[in-house]
């Protein structure tokens, strides 16, 4: 069986214990193969500095620390000032710098570079996100023939935003380098099509509308690949937290009280101030959950290089601080906001303990934080989730409550319904949503994606 090699912009390290389902999953991926994972330590140096490998059971990990300059450029600038909003259609906070693109291709470039000695010729290499776009140009230039697969984790765009990036047809054209293109969800895999047929000429290779050739000739095939959970884990997660020293608190500070929970790094992609705003008129047009229901929002800060981020982050302290000193008792706050992380068995405790699971981003790529809501719940006594029509899980997850965040009225109707609903329907709801949970989930997304390149790399 041919070696994996994971390239993401953040390693997971062994010593890195909040990893998440995705880390996990990768880690088990990678063991199985006797991989290598290659990307950013997470480190930033004055200047970018030579690869560092380690071996820890029976996986390697190469990392690079970036220098000062390299971090501003293609992390902070290129990938999160441009491409981040870009991709979730926010075209408006799109912030084009053209040293940052260049900085951002020479990152890829020096990457493909220290990774290309560490290479073997049936390596199967797996390139993840927007920050590495250009990664397989890279290293296609340096004679690698290896398979090659891109998955994004984010949204992306309709092709007619892409077109508002400066660069966009020298940079997206990159793509065509890889075998195999993945994307989270049948529509954004449309954009994907339409940008590929549409502004780089792409033509169907034949073997059906997944292939596709480029006018020069390269081949490469596209697909949505929707990423799933260890629902296992999680549900085992969600069980051993409940005699938590951290639930027994909530539980005594809930009282009788209903909760809604949401759990989201800060960024203006989750439509966290359509969601607060919701939540006031909640308890606004549905007077009777006064006092009786909290929202424990969970928004650990993120990306606070980024003006956008800490903007966003000013704007939701005045939210939150508006709705609660309006709203608030001496013995009740609406809103419970919190920019801390926590360990993630607590997270899927708090969960298990909500009455409603409110995510509820204005454009998310899949958002798994849906599926661990679902999967952390008891299946005698199961919660509703509340769910975005524009997070990619609302394809798969149609028992939930479907919202548009931006209205908030409606969101706050589907507030009180999940609130009020009966045992059976929340069953039923909940049932239907496990089936497919469980069914697609983190392993099979990752042997789908691998199958396919395989195949795709040998139709090459
Ligand atoms: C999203 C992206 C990931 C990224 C994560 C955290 O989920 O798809 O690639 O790692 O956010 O963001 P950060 O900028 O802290 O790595």
């Amino acid at each position: 069986m041919s070696r994996l090699v994971v390239v993401s912009n953040r390693v997971a390290l062994p010593e890195e214990t909040r990893a998440g389902g995705l880390a996990v999953a990768l880690r088990a991926a990678l063991a199985e193969h006797g991989g290598l994972w290659f990307g950013w330590s997470g480190r930033i140096a004055e200047e970018t500095a030579a690869p560092r490998y380690h071996e820890h059971e029976g996986i390697g990990y190469l990392t690079v620390d970036l220098g000062r300059t390299d971090h501003a450029g293609y992390y902070v600038g290129f990938a999160n000032r441009v491409l981040w909003p870009l991709l979730h259609d926010r075209v408006d906070l799109m912030e084009f710098a053209r040293e940052d693109y260049q900085v951002y291709r020479e990152v890829n470039r020096d990457l493909a570079q220290a990774l290309k000695p560490r290479l073997r010729a049936d390596d199967s290499i797996w390139v993840h996100d927007y920050h590495l776009i250009p990664l397989a140009a890279e290293l296609r230039r340096l004679g690698c023939r290896q398979r090659l697969g891109f998955f994004l984790h984010t949204a992306l765009a309709p092709a007619a935003l892409l077109e508002y990036m400066p660069c966009h047809r020298e940079l997206l054209d990159t793509l065509a380098d890889y075998d195999l293109i993945g994307v989270q969800s049948s529509h954004d895999l449309a954009s994907l099509r339409d940008y590929l047929t549409r502004v780089s000429g792409a033509r169907p290779d034949g073997a059906g509308a997944a292939a596709l050739q480029l006018p020069d000739g390269r081949r490469t095939r596209i697909g949505a690949f929707p990423i799933g959970i260890d629902a296992a884990a999680i549900r085992h997660a969600a069980q051993r937290a409940r005699g938590s020293a951290a639930l027994k608190r909530m539980r005594a500070s809930l009282g009788e009280r209903s909760l809604i929970v949401g759990v989201d790094r800060l960024d203006y992609s989750k439509g966290l101030a359509e969601r607060f705003q919701s939540f006031g008129q909640l308890i606004e047009q549905h007077a009777h959950w006064r006092g009786r229901v909290s929202l424990l929002q969970i928004a650990p800060t993120s990306r606070g290089e980024v003006p956008e981020y800490r903007a966003i982050r000013r704007e939701l302290e005045r939210i939150a601080g508006h709705i609660n000193g309006r709203h608030a008792d001496p013995d009740w706050v609406p809103i419970r906001y919190v920019n801390r992380a926590y360990p993630h068995t607590t997270l899927c405790g708090y969960y298990r303990l909500a009455r409603v699971g409110l995510v509820t981003p204005l454009r998310d790529g899949m958002n798994l934080v849906a599926k661990e809501y679902l999967a952390s719940q008891d299946a005698e006594n199961p919660g509703v989730l509340v769910l975005s029509e524009f997070a990619g899980a609302a394809q798969q997850l149609d028992t939930a409550l479907a919202v548009n965040p931006r209205d908030h009225l409606a969101v706050a109707t589907a507030l009180d319904q999940a609130l009020a609903m009966p045992l059976e329907e929340r069953k039923a709801r909940w049932q239907s949503a496990m089936r497919v949970i469980e069914c697609d989930d983190i392993t099979a997304w990752r042997k789908t994606f691998l199958g396919r390149l395989r195949a795709a790399a040998e139709a090459r």
